[in-house]
């Protein structure tokens, strides 16, 4: 078999069962090819993408700039490693520092590889300027939180799939409750050696829990209060999927520690990053911290154009303009369903609990289904089914993919 060589869809999923690991559960279709909101199977059939590779996709499949910016920079430099400075990671070290209102940034590659980051600055943080005794660091997460696939991050998941027989744990970690300031406050006054308090303005994968108007300020203030980082992971809700450049700006929030990943590339490359100012960043030196990709110069090139893209095309305002007709849309339906108990969400993160046991397949029939009838989404736990399409979608688009849901649903009824 040559690269080029035409495949089936069944062909395709052979080759993946047959020589691959089975880490995961895919839908059954095998795509191709991508254009803005839309993808398109081996065999030719056309689906909205509805889940925008985990809100990566934010600026639409293989964009003019940002594919463009890629090529440019793959024929002239990709790789240095950081021995050596090149010409394209201090400007867009300069370029990103100043989106997001920060000092410094510290480019990594995946997602998770960004959250061990900030834990590896916190955690030194904590030692060098906060007086935390070396070893006894510790940092707070939340209930049924994901930031990522690390041994280290596992050990503090609390989903038994990502963590059981992967042990030993890291220790360090404390789990609270999600959405529960009264928790974190209790811990941050009876616990010691606290460095951080780590979260996500919301729970992507957990099934799209958005916490209470005014979680996450009475959490940042806390944790200022108590001397210790407050750590956002906007790897999934950032860069303009809730209607806002990130999550925690719909509560005049700014982090300590800002993680960011995915939607950073557009989903073309990865590219992820944490920001900070100096008083935090300072802690690491030469030697400490670092990665041969991190801060590579096509990864430069493609999140400074993914970063443009967001804002010429105003994609946090379309966000939040489309998701809450998503959701008025989808209410009016549930009004009526007894297979669909809610929707929620912010702008274009959204996700409904469909009416039906946590361990049933029906939520995954569901999409199953949506395949059949042109739109790919996918269950995130038990019987919640994520709808995350890419933020350049127009409201025609939209009406349209909510016909899509309501037909497909109404056959489950
Ligand atoms: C909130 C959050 N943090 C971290 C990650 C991990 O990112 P990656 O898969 O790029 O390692 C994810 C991925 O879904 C995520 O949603």
């Amino acid at each position: 078999m040559t690269i080029t060589e035409q495949l089936t869809s069944q062909d395709a999923i052979n080759l993946e069962n047959n020589y691959g690991a089975h880490n995961y559960h895919p839908l059954p279709v095998v795509l191709s090819k991508g254009e803005g909101v839309h993808v398109w199977d081996v065999e030719g059939q056309r689906y909205y993408d509805f889940l925008s590779a985990y809100s990566a996709v934010n600026q639409g499949h293989c964009h003019p700039k940002i594919v463009g910016a890629m090529e440019e920079q793959a024929k002239k430099l990709t790789l240095t490693s950081r021995a050596f400075y090149n010409d394209m990671l201090g400007r867009f070290e300069k370029y990103i520092t100043g989106y997001f209102g920060f000092d410094k940034v510290l480019p990594m590659n995946t997602g998770a590889e960004a959250v061990e980051t900030a834990i590896k600055i916190c955690r030194k943080w904590a030692y060098e300027k906060k007086g935390v005794a070396e070893q006894d660091a510790r940092i707070i997460v939340c209930e049924n939180n994901f930031h990522g696939r690390t041994t280290t991050i596992i050990s503090f998941s609390n989903d038994e799939d990502a963590r059981k027989n992967f042990g030993p744990y890291t220790p360090g970690f404390i789990k609270i409750p999600y959405d529960d300031t009264d928790a974190l406050e209790q811990v941050l006054k009876t616990e010691e050696n606290i460095a951080g308090f780590l979260v996500e303005p919301i729970q992507g994968e957990a099934g799209v829990y958005v916490p209470s108007d005014g979680y996450l300020k009475k959490a940042a203030a806390l944790c200022k209060a108590h001397n210790v980082l407050f750590i956002a992971d906007e790897i999934q809700t950032g860069i303009a999927r809730t209607g806002k450049l990130l999550a925690v700006h719909h509560e005049d929030v700014k982090p300590d520690v800002l993680i960011l990943g995915k939607a950073l590339s557009g989903g073309t490359y990865p590219v992820s990053a944490v920001l900070a100012d100096d008083t935090i960043m300072e802690v690491i030196k030469p030697g400490q911290h670092g990665s041969t990709f991190g801060g590579n110069p096509v990864a430069a090139a493609v999140a400074m154009a993914a970063l443009d893209v967001i804002e010429e095309e105003k994609l946090a305002d379309n966000a939040e303009e489309l998701g809450r007709f998503f959701r008025e849309g989808m209410q009016k339906y549930i009004d009526g369903s007894g297979i669909v108990k809610l929707v929620r969400g912010k702008g274009l993160l959204n996700a409904i609990v469909i009416n039906d046991s946590e361990d049933s397949s029906t939520a995954w029939d569901i999409c199953v289904a949506l395949k059949e009838n042109g739109l790919l989404a996918k269950p995130t736990h038990g019987n919640i089914i994520r709808f995350a399409p890419p933020l350049v979608m127009n409201k025609e688009q939209l009406e349209d993919c909510i016909r899509i849901i309501t037909k497909t649903l109404k056959a489950f009824e």
